[in-house]
């Protein structure tokens, strides 16, 4: 066993609508630090189409690690409905079955939560949402797991609010939070918001700790493209939040989001991602 396990965390890479210079930056990064293992908590894709997934698989595959990927609500079709309502998460497992590695990790598992639903009886449907079928095949799963080996439970949306300015007003996620308490999960890993946040959330049944990826698409909310670094020492998980654009650690880790999480601007720079970034529909969340 080694001392020190890295993990990198990625999410809502938003494939469609990516980041260019954030994802060669990200596989810089994860060809120089080797991390045993990169979790990627869903949002592959912008629109579930085809293509995206095939762009998704080709940049995961040439990363050459051991990944893993959950389902986020943008993977599932967006535009053909009966596919949506049938096969929902068809496209999503093609891509899946093509990049996902066995992971190895010392005295660690990641294990999934699925948070989206194909239709939801409000609107919209990307809202989060864990069912007792979800719930209940995840903590089979900890339950499982080999006496000593500790839980990373990773999914796409945040269980509750993290303070951050995008919400995942997920449903069910009080109770499933609760749950992962009482099993002493390490923490829960998410994406959606699109700022990273690392948290602790007090249950009836104790506290979890919750820790979100931002975005390494061109989708940004508050703060910049990131992912999170994390490092695993046999008893505790250290987060570290690498942005594209260098700003703190402590002012990407948000709880409320604070004013100046972005990086200052220089005087003539154009004030731009929003004005240049192509707008194909409007956001979902
Ligand atoms: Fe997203
Ligand atoms: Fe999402």
């Amino acid at each position: 066993m080694t001392d020190r396990t890295t993990i990198f965390h990625l999410s809502d890479i938003h494939f469609g609508l990516a980041d260019d210079r954030a994802l060669d930056w990200v596989k810089q990064e994860i060809a120089e630090k080797r991390p045993a293992a990169v979790a990627i908590t869903g949002d592959l894709t912008m629109r579930a189409r085809h293509r995206e997934f095939g762009a998704a698989t080709h940049w995961i595959n040439s990363l050459d690690v051991p990944v893993t990927v959950e389902v986020g609500n943008h993977d599932m079709p967006y535009f053909n409905l009966i596919e949506r309502f049938t096969t929902p998460y068809k496209r999503f497992r093609g891509m899946a079955d093509k990049v996902e590695r066995e992971i190895d990790l010392p005295g660690l598992a990641i294990v999934p939560l699925k948070t989206v639903r194909r239709w939801q009886p409000r609107w919209p449907w990307s809202h989060g949402w864990v069912t007792d079928a979800a719930l209940d095949r995840t903590l089979s799963a900890i339950d499982r797991l080999p006496r000593g080996t500790r839980a990373l439970v990773a999914c796409h949306h945040p269980l509750v609010e993290a303070g951050t300015k995008g919400k995942a007003w997920t449903r069910g996620g009080d109770k499933a939070l609760a749950e992962l308490a009482r099993r002493k999960v390490l923490a829960t890993l998410s994406g959606h918001v699109h700022d990273a946040f690392d948290i602790v959330r007090d249950t009836p049944e104790g506290p979890v700790r919750m820790i979100g990826a931002g975005t390494l698409s061109q989708r940004i909310r508050s703060t910049p493209q990131s992912f999170n670094e994390l490092t695993w020492n046999g008893s505790t998980i250290e987060v570290q939040v690498r942005n594209i654009d260098d700003v703190p650690t402590e002012a990407m880790q948000v709880d409320e989001v604070p004013e100046d999480a972005m990086p200052p601007r220089e005087p003539d720079e154009p004030v731009a991602p929003v004005a240049t970034v192509p707008r194909v529909d409007p956001p979902v969340h």
